[in-house]
């Protein structure tokens, strides 16, 4: 009988103010407030989540505040969630100043809610709401957790629509307080944040790139507070950090601090951009290189540099695998795949029948499978899971067992005999020239998402989209048995086999 009440009460209030405001006296009008309210605080949980649901059809200010009771109430339920996150609408920047200040982590699922909203308001991009938001997280009630999780959101939401902010100077003031928090992490969701909101030539961004290039030459320390400095130059011109950034790649260097440089430095189109890498590649660290390659393969330009410099052996051109061998040949930019095409033609071929003579001793050994687990662990448990480790990027195992050793082997040899549909490695380039790779997991009218190993994933807007092509390759590299002998394959046989 309440909950019909509830129903009626949402509809008469919202024709009330969307259809007849001339018609619902004054009154009306704050006995509706009033009885929202109470309901968002009913003992019956049904009575609140009916509540929820309806305040969906209530056009006042007063609903984001009986929205957020019932969100710290009852947040951990997920379909009080859903109920709320509809409901909520365009006030999602209101609803959060009025939650966040309210709650902590501790608060049961109250973290998704605050997650996707800011991702909202991030999607969205209005200035004004921006602003709420930001405020709501500098005060001081609001506790660190909670403040990182709204900032990514909201950084998220800000990439994914990919638009600028108009008024962003606007900004700047709850966003300098950000930038100069003690938390790193604040400090690094505050900076992809005025990244996408500050213009690049206001007076708050100039001064605080000045401030970071001082920051670098300060060598004390344990290297923290440079490596927070180079992220930050990200947010200045390429003309004004280059020459910094491309000092920070030298042997002199720690890897951290290499990496960071290294990603700020991606996060510009300028073509200096691949040169710089390719200058300094002998002297990057491991950690380093695998980014660096990683950079050098994720546009057109930067993708010409490698090539010519694995040409000139500068590079080394066993630091391409399969996968990347594969992503080269077809690349979405035709000179870079007929350069590719000529460059790989000259390396060993992809299938080496003799792989296979190499391993056979593999079957009939005796295997050890705890050593089995180690090598598994290592190499194959970012895309398999076994025994509880690993993340899903490749089948389900379980249905292994009855595998042969032969026939196992041959997979771990030459991934890309048999590959199943759905496992196959995609090429992606957005208009702006950023290119991604991975499985397409998924594929939906807005957008899609490729993932690779380690769980790593990139979601892209269709809209964004100039070119996605499947490379008919395994993302299941070749080379995974380097460095094994047939003992340690044997081991991992052994280990495959005997999973339960
Ligand atoms: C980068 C991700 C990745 C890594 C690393 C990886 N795999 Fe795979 N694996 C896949 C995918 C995807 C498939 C399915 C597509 C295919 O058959 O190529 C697969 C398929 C297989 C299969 C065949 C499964 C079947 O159902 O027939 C075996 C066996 C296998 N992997 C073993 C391994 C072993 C052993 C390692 C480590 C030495 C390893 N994989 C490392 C992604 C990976």
């Amino acid at each position: 009988m309440k909950i019909r009440l509830i129903q009626l009460l949402g509809m008469v209030g919202g024709a009330c103010l969307l259809f007849l405001p001339s018609l619902c006296a004054e009154s009306d009008t704050h006995v509706l407030q009033q009885r929202m309210l109470e309901m968002a605080q009913d003992d019956d949980p049904r009575v609140r989540f009916q509540t929820a649901l309806s305040l969906g059809e209530v056009d006042l200010p007063e609903k984001v505040d009986a929205l957020a009771i019932i969100a710290r109430r009852d947040a951990s339920d997920p379909w009080v969630r859903s109920a709320i996150l509809s409901s909520v609408g365009a006030e999602a920047a209101p609803f959060l100043e009025v939650l966040i200040p309210e709650v902590d982590e501790k608060t049961k699922g109250v973290e998704a809610l605050i997650g996707q909203l800011s991702k909202l308001v991030g999607t969205k991009g209005k200035t004004g709401d921006i602003r709420r938001l930001l405020s709501a997280l500098s005060s001081e009630s609001t506790s660190e957790p909670i403040q990182i999780l709204a900032l990514e959101g909201l950084s998220e939401g800000l990439n994914l629509s990919g638009s600028v902010v108009e008024g962003g100077s606007k900004l700047s003031d709850p966003l300098a307080e950000l930038l100069a928090h003690p938390s790193d992490k604040i400090r690094s969701a505050a900076v992809g944040i005025a990244s996408k909101v500050l213009p690049p030539d206001s007076p708050e961004l100039t001064e605080l790139i000045d401030r970071q290039i001082e920051q670098l030459k300060e060598t004390d320390g344990d290297g923290k507070d440079q490596v927070q400095a180079a992220k930050i130059l990200r947010l200045g011109s390429f003309s004004r950090v280059s020459a910094s950034l491309s000092e920070l790649l030298s042997s002199q260097s720690h890897d951290a601090l290499q990496v960071a440089a290294l990603d700020t430095l991606s996060t510009f189109n300028d073509p200096m951009v691949g040169t710089s890498i390719v200058d300094k590649w002998s002297q990057l660290g491991p950690q380093a290189k695998v980014r660096a390659l990683k950079i050098l393969l994720s546009r057109t330009d930067r993708a010409l540099e490698l090539l010519a410099a694995i040409g000139s052996e500068a590079i080394p051109a066993n630091i391409l695998d399969s996968q990347k061998q594969a992503l080269l040949l077809g690349y979405p930019d035709e000179t870079v795949a007929e350069k590719a095409k000529t460059l790989f033609a000259a390396l060993p071929s992809e299938e080496d029948p003799e792989l296979y003579q190499q391993y056979i001793e593999a079957v009939s050994l005796d295997g050890d499978r705890v050593n089995g687990k180690k090598i598994y662990v290592e190499r194959c448990a970012q895309c398999h899971i076994a025994e509880g480790e690993g993340t899903q990027l490749g089948p389900d195992w379980s249905g292994l067992k009855s595998n042969t050793r032969e026939t196992l082997l041959t997979s771990i040899l030459y991934p890309n005999r048999e590959v199943d549909p759905g496992f196959t490695n995609y090429i992606l380039e957005t208009f702006d020239g950023d290119i991604y790779t991975g499985v397409l997991a998924f594929s939906g009218p807005n957008s899609v998402i490729l993932r690779r190993g380690g769980g790593q994933e990139d979601t892209i807007l269709r809209k964004n989209i100039d070119y996605l092509e499947d490379t008919k390759m395994s993302i299941m590299p070749t080379n995974l048995e380097v460095g094994l002998s047939a003992q340690d394959m044997s081991d991992l046989l052994s280990f495959i086999e005997t999973l339960q």
